[in-house]
């Protein structure tokens, strides 16, 4: 069955309709036994949306012979081919002519073999191969006994016993019928010489609506038509609600963006407000030496961080809040560098203003983080000191790295910031376990690390079951008295902060080794396209 040989889908939808009218119900297998199982559904789809047939699918399975068994069909199986030229020879045949007599040498072969097994055919004394006659001795009419010529001298050849070929026979039923008996069948599909195919066949029956016109109907309700008010009269068409919409080909979203989304609502969730990260460029002030991050850092070389040649280098911080004296931060800044404060024996350098003024594109969002304590800390609660804050954000930064598999100059931070009285540790490491576990991460394990800017400072790991092993998830630690204080922040005021990428348990649940198929100008867009959406805690 091709669409070359149907009728047309028009066509067939009248041919449905003049069929029911002499004849109810049709199986389509038999009144279109030519067209398409396509062309046949689109009819019926169309004839059934205006109530004029309804219909029924029935499937069922066909046998149909392989090209062997048409061989077979039409001439015989081998054996009995073989037996047959055999016989009809009556002085026995050699190999050479049975093959002649046959024209196919694996026929033959096959053939001769299966004969010989069914004692159709054997060796005649001169070597030929001759068809094994039996003898059937009747009495009155009655079969008494039967046998080989040889034993028998004594009786007279009544009727040659002739072979029964049962393979073509039930392969000729098959052929006819496209069915038979299920061991039968079962067995012919074994010896290869049969397929099974499903079929799908309609029944279809008139429909209340039935007639042999398809009536038109109107599918817009036009000004013409108000104004005619042939409106009343017309029929319409009733909406197909089930019919899919047309692609809209609007935009995705970026797997970063669906994770990400994930973990605002987490952070949502547990009492965190949004910190304001729009901008990349930064000053080495807040990027670093607000950090408590040493002007000679490894961190801070041209290898590592990206720095602004125009202009080169930006003003000394401006009030971010009304009130406040940035001059005094500033100082305490140095002081904490070049001589220590707070408690804090320094670094014993001269702290340069010029590298603290010099413009960097963010190396971290703590910079962003260190800004917004330092807000905090000339804010009121009600007791007139500082309120405890939660904050968090994600959002772009940028390293001088060598680019590979699993680097890029620029990738995304999720950081948090909790500042409260009273924070522990303990307490810390217990956060840690609830924010990560409501992404389905668990059994986090802490080492000891080091950040300039917080003491003590934990690496946060976890058993990745995918991956079978621990992989590092995130850093954190406990924010220096020194850098806190020196903003104005109360000496028993803590401050919790934690980071991590975004790219990194992105690629994971996205199963993306390299990270350059994730961002960057190498990003498929038909994956961002295709990409489910997610949900953290799952898996
Ligand atoms: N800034 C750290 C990083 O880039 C993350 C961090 C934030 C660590 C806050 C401790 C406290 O990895």
């Amino acid at each position: 069955m091709t669409t070359s040989n149907s009728a047309p889908a028009g066509d067939l939808t009248s041919q449905v309709l003049h069929k029911l009218s002499t004849q109810s119900p049709i199986l389509s297998s038999e009144a279109f036994p030519a067209a398409t199982f396509q062309d046949v559904k689109a009819a019926l789809d169309r004839l059934g949306s205006r109530s004029m047939v309804t219909y029924e699918t029935m499937e069922r399975e066909e046998a149909l012979l392989e090209p062997e068994a048409e061989q077979i069909a039409a001439h015989g199986s081998h054996e009995a081919r073989v037996f047959e030229a055999v016989r009809e020879a009556m002085e026995g045949l050699t190999i050479q002519e049975l093959e002649q007599a046959i024209g196919d040498k694996t026929v033959t072969k096959l053939g001769q073999g299966k004969a010989f097994k069914e004692k159709w055919i054997s060796k005649g004394k001169d070597g030929k191969l001759v068809a094994t006659v039996r003898l059937i001795f009747l009495w009155g009419g009655d079969l008494i006994c039967r046998a080989e010529p040889e034993l028998t001298p004594y009786v007279s050849l009544l009727q040659a016993d002739s072979i029964k070929d049962s393979t073509r026979a039930v392969l000729l039923q098959v052929k006819e019928t496209k069915t038979g008996d299920a061991k039968a069948l079962a067995d012919l599909k074994k010896r290869k010489l049969i397929k099974l195919q499903k079929v799908v066949t309609f029944k279809i029956d008139k429909g209340p609506k039935f007639a042999l016109e398809i009536e038109k109907e109107e599918t817009d309700l036009t000004s013409d038509m108000l104004s005619s008010g042939s409106w009343k009269t017309a029929k319409f068409k009733p909406y197909n609600f089930r019919a899919l919409g047309s692609d809209q080909n609007a935009g995705a979203l970026h797997p970063l963006n669906k994770v990400r989304h994930e973990f605002r609502q987490i952070f949502f969730e547990m009492g965190f407000e949004e910190m304001p990260t729009n901008k990349f460029v930064e000053t080495g002030f807040w990027n670093f030496d607000a950090l408590f991050v040493p002007q000679q850092h490894p961190a801070r070389d041209l290898q590592d961080t990206f720095y602004i040649s125009d202009p080169k280098v930006a003003d000394k911080p401006r009030p971010l809040v009304e009130g406040q004296n940035p001059e005094e931060y500033w100082n305490n800044v140095k002081e904490v560098h070049q001589d220590g404060k707070f408690g804090s024996i320094g670094y014993k350098y001269p702290w340069s203003a010029d590298e603290s003024l010099k413009l960097v594109l963010r190396t971290h969002t703590t910079s962003i983080s260190t800004a917004m304590l330092y807000k905090l800390a000339s804010q009121k609660g009600p007791d007139g000191r500082p309120p405890p804050a939660r904050y968090f954000s994600i959002d772009r930064v940028f390293r001088n790295e060598t680019v590979d598999a699993t680097h890029l100059a620029e990738f995304h931070q999720v950081e948090g910031v909790i500042a409260d009285y009273g924070l522990t540790l303990g307490g810390l490491m217990e956060f840690m376990e609830v924010f990560f576990g409501k992404m389905g991460i668990t059994d986090l394990k802490f080492k000891p690390a080091y950040n300039p800017y917080t003491e003590p400072s934990m690496e946060i790991f976890s058993y990745h079951k995918g991956l079978g092993k621990l992989v590092e998830i995130g850093n954190s630690g406990m924010f220096r008295p020194e850098m806190l204080e020196s903003m104005g922040l109360p000496k028993d005021m803590r401050v919790f902060g934690w980071g991590l990428s975004l790219e990194r348990p992105t690629m994971i649940k996205y199963k993306i080794s390299n990270i350059r198929e994730l961002l960057g100008h190498k990003v498929d867009l038909g994956f961002i396209e295709r990409n489910p959406a997610v949900r953290l805690e799952k898996e």
